[in-house]
């Protein structure tokens, strides 16, 4: 048990019954499809363990697949929103697996394989949680590990960035972006990151080497080629995609993450005849990998900046924050209240 977590806590935090608090979409639309309600238990089976949620960090997949985009085609309604989320084990599969009741624990659950993470109670999977890092809060934790694991993903097992290379991160304030940036820079590369200028300083304080201000320039004509891009964009603006093949050396990579952001990147890689390779990423909810991401958290090689916290309530609120596309790191759901 955790020390935090006593005995009596522990009985507070079980399930009343057979149902959990949960936000869900009613269907395909705007934040109107948004509500509160009580929604089965999700079922707990071979080594999942049910853990009682305190945060869950909203991300633009929710939004998309709320508006009939992302994931809305694998759902039926009403669906469970939410992938990433910290909170405290009460169910464990057996005796001496290695997290009991008590245990703080933050995790990411896979859409629509698992119900949502933005309800009272989640059944995870056991190589999908990890401890949460002891120097982050629980809202915190909740805001990290979708967007974290997907920017370990694309800099660390697809991207292999490393010490000499010069990498180009788009849209490096955001939540992927943020932790793409440091994670980068952790691993010894030049960062070079696209950005509002309101969130310069800033970047360049997690490890940002050079932040292009996108909406007043052009930054094929202002950078350096690069290695890797890791595209968080697509040509859903400004053509951003495209224009990063003009910044990559011959025979560099880019990593183009919102799926569907940029159809043609393929046949654009192949008609330039440079040796360039394309990819598209796809995250896997890897507990080890979050484990290392809690190491580097608490050993202060990593920070994550939550931009607003809303109550489950106010969720229609957050998914217009995130809907904006312009929030600086996470906004996340507080299931305390
Ligand atoms: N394939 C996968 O498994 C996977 C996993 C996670 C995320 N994704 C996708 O990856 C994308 C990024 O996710 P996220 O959570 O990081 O999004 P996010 O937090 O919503 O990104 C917001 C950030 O985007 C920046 N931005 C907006 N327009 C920009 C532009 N034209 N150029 C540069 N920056 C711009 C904003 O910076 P300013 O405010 O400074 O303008 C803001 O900080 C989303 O489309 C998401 O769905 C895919």
């Amino acid at each position: 048990m955790s020390e935090t977590t006593t005995a009596t806590d522990l009985d507070a935090l079980q399930p009343a019954g057979d149902h959990t608090r949960a936000l869900v979409a009613t269907g395909v639309g705007g934040t109107e499809v948004l509500d509160v309600t009580d929604m089965p238990l999700p079922p707990v089976a071979n080594s999942d363990l049910l853990v009682r949620v305190f945060a869950s960090g909203v991300n633009p997949i929710e939004v998309k697949t709320r508006r009939g985009q992302g994931m809305s085609a694998l759902v039926t309604h009403p669906f469970v929103l939410g992938g990433e989320f910290a909170g405290v084990v009460v169910r464990a599969p057996y005796e001496l697996c290695e997290f009991q009741p008590g245990d703080e624990v933050w995790g990411m659950l896979l859409s629509p394989h698992y119900q949502g993470s933005q309800a009272d109670f989640v059944s995870v999977p056991l190589q999908s949680i990890a401890r949460k890092p002891k120097s982050l809060s629980m809202i915190e934790a909740g805001a990290v590990p979708l967007a974290a694991l997907t920017a370990w993903w694309a800099v660390v097992e697809v991207g292999r960035v490393h010490t000499g290379q010069r990498v180009l991160i788009h849209a490096g304030a955001g939540g992927v972006g943020h932790f793409a940036v440091q994670l980068a820079h952790f691993y010894g590369a030049e960062v070079v990151t696209t950005a509002s200028e309101r969130n310069h300083e800033w970047l360049r304080s997690l490890g940002a080497d050079q932040v292009v201000d996108y909406r007043n320039e052009r930054f094929e004509e202002v950078i350096e080629p690069v290695d890797v891009v890791i595209d968080l964009i697509g040509n859903v603006a400004d053509d951003t995609g495209s224009r990063s093949l003009k910044v990559l050396l011959d025979g560099g990579l880019v990593i183009n993450v919102p799926t569907g952001s940029w159809p043609t990147m393929h046949d654009e890689v192949a008609a330039a005849d440079r040796d360039l390779k394309a990819t598209g990423l796809k995250l896997s909810p890897e507990g080890r990998i979050l484990t290392t991401l809690a190491q580097l958290f608490d050993q202060g090689d990593l920070q994550v900046h939550v931009d607003a916290v809303y109550p489950l309530a106010e969720a229609a609120a957050a998914h217009e924050r995130v809907e904006s596309g312009h929030t600086r790191g996470k906004v996340v759901l507080d299931l305390r209240v």
